[in-house]
This record gives C-alpha cells, sequence and structure tokens, in this order.
C-alpha cells in the first residue's frame, strides 16, 4: 500500500509560460521531503505539457485541472481524458467547488468525469464539500455522505481504490467564493470528516478498501498550518491552492508535511 502523502498543487487558473518556468527551476525536485512525498502539479491546461517535460525524471507527476465524460467531438472548450494523457498527466481533478459553484457541475457530472478518467487510466481527484450555509444548519455529515455515495456509485472496488478523494469545505478555500472571510477548518475538526468519509467508504466496499483509499484534506493550507493536517490519522495528505504557486512556499509546506508526519 502506498503510505505516501499526497501534496497537490492546484494552481487554478495562474501562472503563464514564464511563471511556470521560474517555478520549475526554482524548485528542487530532488528534496528529500519530495521524494518522499506524491507531489503532484494541476497546472492550467496550456502548461501541462511543459511541466510534464520538466518532472520527467522526477518523482513529481501532473495532473489537469477537469475533463469531459466523452472520448472526443464536438465540445468545444472541452478537454479528454486522452488527450491529457497523452499530455502526459496522470491524474486530474474533478468536481473542484469552483467547477461546482461558478460553472454549475453537479454530482451527476462529477460521477461521470470520475468514472471516464478510470476508464482512460487518469486518477480521479475527487474534491467535494459543503457549504457555509450548509455547515451552519448542521448538514455537513448528510452532504458528505451524499457526495461520496455519488462519487463512488456504481465503481468497482479495484476502481475505487484508484480514486484520491479531497475533502475541501467551500468556506475555507482561501480564494472562497462562498464567503468573504475564508478560514482553514480546524485539523481536528477535518478529522472528524475525514473519518466519517473513510466510515462511508468502508460501508460502501469494506474495510480493505477504506483503508488503502486517500483522503486528502484542502481549504487555506500554508506552511505554518500543514503540520497540523499531517499529523491527523485520516488525513492522508493536502490540495493546496494559494501556497502552491510560489516555488519556495510550496517546498516549505512539503517539507513541514514531512516533518510534522514522521
Ligand atoms: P487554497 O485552495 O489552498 O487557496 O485554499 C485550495 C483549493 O481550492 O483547492
Amino acid at each position: 500500500m502506498d503510505t505516501k502523502p499526497y501534496i497537490i498543487a492546484n494552481w487554478k487558473m495562474n501562472l503563464d509560460g514564464s511563471s511556470t518556468d521560474r517555478f520549475l527551476r526554482t524548485f528542487n525536485f530532488a528534496d528529500e521531503a519530495v521524494r518522499k512525498s506524491n507531489v503532484i502539479i494541476a497546472p492550467s491546461l496550456v502548461q501541462v505539457s511543459q511541466v510534464c517535460a520538466a518532472v520527467a525524471d522526477t518523482s513529481v507527476a501532473v495532473a489537469g485541472q477537469d475533463i469531459y465524460w466523452e472520448d472526443s467531438g464536438a465540445f468545444t472548450g472541452e478537454v479528454s481524458a486522452s488527450q491529457l494523457v497523452d499530455a502526459g498527466a496522470s491524474f486530474v481533478i474533478i468536481g473542484h467547488s469552483e467547477r461546482r459553484t461558478l460553472f454549475g457541475e453537479t454530482d451527476a457530472q462529477v460521477h461521470l468525469k470520475a468514472l471516464q478518467a478510470i476508464k482512460r487510466k487518469l486518477r480521479p481527484i475527487v474534491c467535494f464539500g459543503e457549504s457555509y450555509a450548509e455547515k451552519e444548519a448542521g448538514e455537513t455529515k448528510r452532504i458528505i455522505r451524499q457526495r461520496v455515495t455519488s462519487i463512488c456509485e456504481e465503481l468497482r472496488a479495484a476502481d475505487v481504490r484508484r480514486v484520491i478523494l479531497a475533502y475541501e469545505p467551500l468556506w475555507a478555500i482561501s480564494t472562497s467564493h462562498d464567503v468573504e472571510t475564508p478560514m482553514a477548518d480546524s485539523p481536528e475538526s477535518a478529522q472528524v470528516i475525514h473519518k466519517l468519509i473513510r466510515k462511508i467508504v468502508e460501508e460502501l466496499y469494506g474495510e480493505q478498501v477504506a483503508t488503502e483509499i486517500r483522503i486528502l484534506y484542502g481549504g487555506s493550507v500554508d506552511p505554518d498550518n500543514v503540520g497540523g493536517y499531517a499529523s491527523m490519522d485520516d488525513i492522508d495528505g493536502v490540495l493546496v491552492g494559494g501556497a502552491s504557486k510560489d516555488a519556495h512556499t510550496f517546498q516549505k509546506l512539503i517539507t513541514n508535511y514531512i516533518s510534522a508526519s514522521s
């Protein structure tokens, strides 16, 4: 079983060719903490090939930020799973809250995309979380159960193992479109939700799959607070937005994760 933590850089619609180049020249790929982690960079689609070429001989992998669920065809503006694989990516982020809230993606579409990713041998990193209003209404656990069940539905146990789940409360994302003053979830309260997620997976697929599935936390993770998440039993890594755009900051975050977890 792969026990290295997953530390994922979600660059969103940031970094152009030259800032990507600067990041890639500054980041120390040979660093021990990097090699002890599954570091994955998710650049914007235009930069996927550039990042893939730069990380080819390193332990770092590349993710797309989205795919469409069809193999090919007249779907202007979309990218297929096979096209991402062809460009060198091995993972894809699916169902990020920005896609759900700004572009109206539904649980059903997220599920279709996850299935398509698996079919085309891309590992899906599927995001979900509750809004502030849902949290205040005491709906968090119900929402999480519904989303996790919908993501896992119809997948074979072997396929579920390839899915990486990312719990990202909408109100915790540093550039939140949900609240004016975002705030990281505390490691302790994130742990409670992660434990619930693992329990839901266990109910659906049994103990072995629940132990193997990787569950990441995302939302305002930075080098200073990452250690708290790293030390939680059911948190297997982090999905990082803002703090992943600068090579030094991201490197420090990885170093601090590894030192807190060892
Ligand atoms: P953040 O973003 O680290 O800037 O909060 C996380 C995400 O949206 O995936």
